[in-house]
């Protein structure tokens, strides 16, 4: 069930096949229970994460999920892979269940990812209204220039897509390393960004996700469950 709310009556003709006068003399019968009391309506709003029964037999129980963890190199960014192991694999098998990517990180970068099955959740992160920024700390081969600032800070064209970055912020740690502030996630847009000056990067590492950080007691591979507060601040954004 996709996480948008559909009609309790709709739900249930999908989900145990029954019609419409079924559905209707099982409400009428008391026997639908919602999140613990008695449905009240056909047209009851329900969403992925409404406990739906009918007397006892459990029709959906979802559990909402957001995780972070620290990905380290050589780790992909994905659900599944022939060769690699991926960013699922750290995860215990209870914990990675019908789970996906809040934005991804290339092969050999590190640092915070964010895992949920919550697509509404997820579709907030990566909607570019949100404006939500992904701060990383890079490292490179050559020093950085005010010119490389400026033009991070008005935006590079990248011819293959046809667009143009949108501003983003440089803030220089020392001649090698600076901190890298988007407001997207094209791909390799970093290192392109870069490479548009024949810098390359050399170690690309992601410290938050809008208002989630990556704890500092979080080792390498290790992951751990967000706090409601934190899972709150994304739609609040
Ligand atoms: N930009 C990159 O080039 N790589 C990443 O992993 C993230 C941002």
């Amino acid at each position: 069930m996709p996480s948008i709310r559909t009609r309790l009556d709709r739900f249930l003709i999908e989900k145990e096949h029954l019609n419409n006068r079924e559905v209707r003399l099982l409400l009428a019968q008391k026997r639908i229970i919602i999140d613990g009391t008695n449905a009240h309506s056909m047209n009851q709003a329900v969403h992925k994460y409404t406990k739906i029964q009918i007397d006892q037999k459990i029709i959906q129980n979802n559990r909402p999920c957001y995780i972070k963890l620290y990905k380290p190199k050589g780790i992909v960014s994905a659900t599944k892979d022939s060769k690699h192991k991926t960013v699922i694999d750290l995860l215990t098998a209870s914990e990675s269940k019908d789970l996906h990517i809040a934005g991804r990180l290339d092969f050999n970068s590190t640092g915070l990812i964010l895992l949920t099955n919550d697509g509404r959740w997820s579709r907030k992160l990566s909607s570019p209204e949100s404006d939500i920024e992904k701060r990383y700390h890079v490292t490179v081969d050559k020093p950085i220039s005010q010119k490389v600032i400026d033009s991070f800070n008005t935006g590079i064209y990248f011819a293959f897509e046809n667009i143009t970055t949108r501003p983003a912020l440089l803030i220089i740690k020392d001649e090698y390393s600076a901190e890298v502030i988007l407001k997207e996630g094209k791909y390799h847009q970093i290192k392109r960004m870069f490479g548009h000056f024949q810098i390359e990067v050399l170690n690309l590492h992601r410290l938050s996700i809008g208002p989630i950080e990556l704890d500092h007691d979080l080792h390498e591979g290790e992951s751990k469950h967000l706090s409601p507060e934190e899972i709150d601040s994304v739609l609040k954004e």
